[in-house]
């Protein structure tokens, strides 16, 4: 059999720029130890994000150029609308800027003071949006999620008797909503199996309560039901896609991720009442709701992007990138949450760094430490993001310190996996010289790992 390969092949390219140790220490010092404060050009191979990082297709730059940028009636808005109904089976949709905004809009239309929502774990943003509003994010994740050496194949998944409970302890009217997030970020990149989804919505319809997927990263959840779970092994992505949104009243959409465009995002909905509601805070906060903050050209690309995330050449060229990066990081040791999720490496920091204390944000040390070696960006998904406790005001320090590696998709090669896989061995080799984290100089109210000021401790 011959080896596996990439699914495409290159057209156009982008330099990047290898930088010393000595310029990386002052660059790193001067961004008061925030990787969000360096310069792009500061960095060799950049892992901060998967989102609105990827490499759009010709199809999809051809697409850009026949965007209809009419304020109201666009064609780009129909062949979006057409897409989301073709692939995803929503009626109703409303276009945002990006993820967040769809949350804005939606949250605004659904979420109280004094609400609570259940769901796995919610990504910071959602959470973000959630408690903004005075109400109550509530995990409700698989305990298996937290221990990163398990081997489970869905670890996305909803814990059913906690999600039963808060359904039962808490009246209808507080529950604007259940979010399950596929694949889930927070826990990995972990999907969520068929299964699961079928069960929850059945929970949700028996309680009266509508179910909304974070579909940021919806496709690569499809992917893993087919390799994972039994009896989808040959049925198509798009078909597996249709299914999984059987199982939901609505979806929010960050498009940066499994639809490979670099901005925009959307709401999509089964409910015509919701749609409207939500279309008035649309219009106030995003713009029209036949562009809803996208450009035409943007919602051309968005469109043929959703037609390329959900085949399945594609995704496995991703994913298997991102399982071969892990895979390395396994045989040196590293201890990283496994199964290797779907869009990014998490490495278990408090198990490279035992010796710093959590409250020297170890997951932090851990990335800059990588910075430092190879100009490599990570980002800290530990105790800096996870934030202050909104009525105690105390740190809270989450069961899982990680450095999230998250691959762009289709913009680096298996040699820079290389690179980065030798550089963290490097960090690994020498991490008993590592002996102090940091401390914060200063640090926004809410979402303050975007903006936080350090210093060594
Ligand atoms: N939901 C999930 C699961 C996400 O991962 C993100 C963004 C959002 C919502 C918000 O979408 O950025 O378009 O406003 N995640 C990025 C990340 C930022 O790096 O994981 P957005």
């Amino acid at each position: 059999e011959l080896p596996f390969s990439e699914s495409y092949k290159i057209k156009m390219i982008e330099p990047i720029r290898k930088s010393s140790r000595e310029e990386r220490e002052r660059w790193i010092k001067e961004a008061k130890y925030n990787l969000f404060n360096l310069r792009s050009d500061q960095v060799f191979i950049d892992l901060l994000t998967d989102s609105g990082t990827g490499a759009m297709s010709d199809r999809q730059w051809a697409a850009m150029m026949l965007g209809d940028e009419s304020y109201a009636g666009a064609s780009s808005y129909y062949n979006l609308k057409n897409a989301i109904k073709n692939i995803l089976g929503f009626e109703y949709f409303l276009p945002t800027h990006q993820g967040r905004a769809a949350e804005n809009v939606l949250f605004s239309a659904l979420v109280k003071d004094g609400d609570v929502v259940p769901g796995n774990s919610h990504f910071d943003t959602t959470k973000g949006h959630i408690e903004f509003r005075k109400a109550k994010a509530i995990d409700c994740t698989i305990d298996e999620a937290f221990d990163t050496t398990l081997d489970h194949p869905f670890k996305g998944n909803i814990d059913l008797n906690k999600l039963e409970h808060i359904l039962l302890t808490n009246p209808k009217e507080k529950i604007p909503m259940i979010i399950v997030t596929v694949t889930c970020n927070t826990s990995g990149g972990q999907p969520v199996s068929m299964q699961n989804l079928k069960d929850v919505y059945s929970m949700a319809q028996k309680y009266g309560v509508r179910v909304i997927f974070d579909s940021a990263r919806f496709a690569e959840n499809a992917y893993f039901i087919k390799v994972r779970e039994e009896g989808y092994a040959d049925k198509s992505i798009k078909q597996i896609v249709k299914e999984m949104y059987n199982y939901a009243d609505g979806m929010t959409m960050s498009s940066k991720k499994d639809a490979i465009v670099n901005m925009g995002g959307f709401i999509a909905l089964k409910e015509e009442e919701l749609f409207k509601k939500a279309s008035q805070y649309n219009i106030i906060f995003e713009g029209f709701i036949t562009y809803g903050g996208m450009s035409g050209r943007d919602m051309n690309a968005l469109a043929q992007g959703l037609d390329e995330g959900t085949e399945f050449d594609y995704l496995e060229t991703r994913i298997k990138q991102v399982e071969y990066l892990g895979n390395q990081l396994i045989e040196y040791g590293i201890t990283i949450q496994q199964p290797i999720g779907g869009h990014a490496i998490f490495i278990d920091a408090k198990k490279f760094l035992p010796q710093i204390p959590k409250e020297e944000y170890v997951a932090q040390t851990l990335a800059i430490e990588l910075y430092k070696e190879a100009g490599i960006r990570g980002v800290e998904i530990g105790t800096l993001l996870a934030d202050r406790d909104p009525d105690t005001r105390e740190n809270r320090y989450p069961v899982l310190e990680m450095v999230r590696l998250a691959i762009p998709r289709r913009t680096y090669t298996n040699n820079h996996m290389d690179v980065i896989a030798a550089a963290l061995k490097n960090v690994f080799d020498r991490r008993n010289e590592i002996k102090n984290g940091y401390q914060i100089i200063s640090e926004a109210p809410i979402m303050r790992h975007f903006t936080v000021e350090l210093a060594p401790a």
